[in-house]
């Protein structure tokens, strides 16, 4: 986004996301000590008190519409609570500190450490179902895939868009019984499996990006997953359709209660209607599109990716931090 200066120059605007990567950073560095130590509440702690900590210096006004809970139950970064210095834009706030905290304690691949922020009102409420049916996967998906066509018509018809063979086509689930004749479907369309244990939030970016060797990402996650995926995928320029899928009875008859029309599918647009949407991520064990955090002599290296959906920009950055100089 640009605007005039009073010479009628062009002049770039700021970039939020440039400030909140300082943020999923603290998080993923500071959770890093429990990577592998079987404790997800200790890991999932440091990230939240450093991710929490950063925020505070971010130039926004912020409201935490996806966050740790409610706040009887989180202490910091519960839902409502409000985020940034207060000296910038209304925005919503959705942090994940870390988006695979089970990956982080057991030492596994594709933790990490995610924060979208977009102007405020626009972020879908995912208060009412916590689990969606998801479809994601690159631009050449944008008007060929439908979440409501059976799985092998749109790997065959993203297949052709794409000029792959089926058999190229790789598509990430959530390994769960759920997803049983989902992946089964898979395979009998001829294309292969990416089954990701936890984290579809890296399985949906992975979808997106056009470097990448996952083609598609479906099935049943989180709904706050959902919403910060669309914040990445308005930047990448893919697809994400969405169903909120009640876990049971009393889940369905609330949201239907509070007026979620169940059947409707939810685009990006209807995740996040801003066309400002930042999303940034810091690996904290290896993704694809960014390492974990590693040791370099007494540096600690963070990688990360920062997203704006305004400029489409995507940036990978890479920071070397020393602890010994930490408070
Ligand atoms: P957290 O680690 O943030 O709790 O979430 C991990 C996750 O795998 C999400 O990425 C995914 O959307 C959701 O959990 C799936 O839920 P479930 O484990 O109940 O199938």
């Amino acid at each position: 986004m640009t605007e005039a200066n009073s010479l009628g120059e062009w002049q770039p605007d700021r970039n939020l996301a440039m400030e909140l990567v300082r943020a999923t950073e603290a998080a993923a560095m500071r959770a890093t000590p429990w990577v592998g130590r079987g404790d997800k509440n200790a890991a999932d702690g440091a990230a939240v008190d450093a991710m929490r900590r950063f925020l505070s210096t971010v130039n926004m006004t912020g409201t935490v519409v996806i966050g740790e809970g409610e706040k009887d139950d989180a202490p910091w970064l519960y839902n409502g609570e409000v985020v940034g210095n207060g000296l910038g834009a209304d925005c919503d706030v959705a942090v994940d500190p870390i988006d695979g905290t089970r990956l982080a304690a057991e030492g596994r691949a594709g933790a990490l450490s995610v924060i979208a922020v977009a102007d405020r009102g626009s972020m879908y409420d995912p208060s009412a179902v916590f689990y969606m049916d998801k479809l994601v996967c690159g631009p050449e998906g944008v008007g060929v895939v439908d979440i409501d066509r059976p799985i092998g018509d749109n790997i065959r018809a993203l297949a052709k868009a794409k000029g792959v063979d089926v058999s190229d086509i790789r598509v990430a689930v959530l390994d769960r019984p759920r997803h049983d004749q989902l992946i089964a479907d898979i395979r009998e369309a001829g294309a292969g499996t990416r089954l990701i244990m936890d984290g579809d939030v890296a399985g949906g970016v992975n979808a997106a990006r056009w470097d990448s060797r996952v083609d598609l990402c479906v099935g049943i996650g989180g709904t706050p997953e959902g919403i910060i995926t669309a914040c990445a995928v308005k930047a990448l320029g893919g697809v994400i359709q969405g169903r909120l899928w009640p876990k049971d009875d009393e889940e369905r008859a609330r949201a239907i209660d509070a007026g979620h029309d169940l059947s409707r599918v939810l685009e990006a647009n209807d995740l996040v209607s801003s066309d400002n949407a930042y999303f940034v991520a810091t690996g904290i064990t290896s993704a694809d599109f960014v390492e974990g955090v590693q040791r370099r002599g007494p540096f600690l290296r963070a990688e990360s990716i920062v997203m704006r959906s305004y400029s489409g920009t995507i940036r990978h950055i890479t920071s070397d931090m020393d602890p010994s100089r930490w408070d």
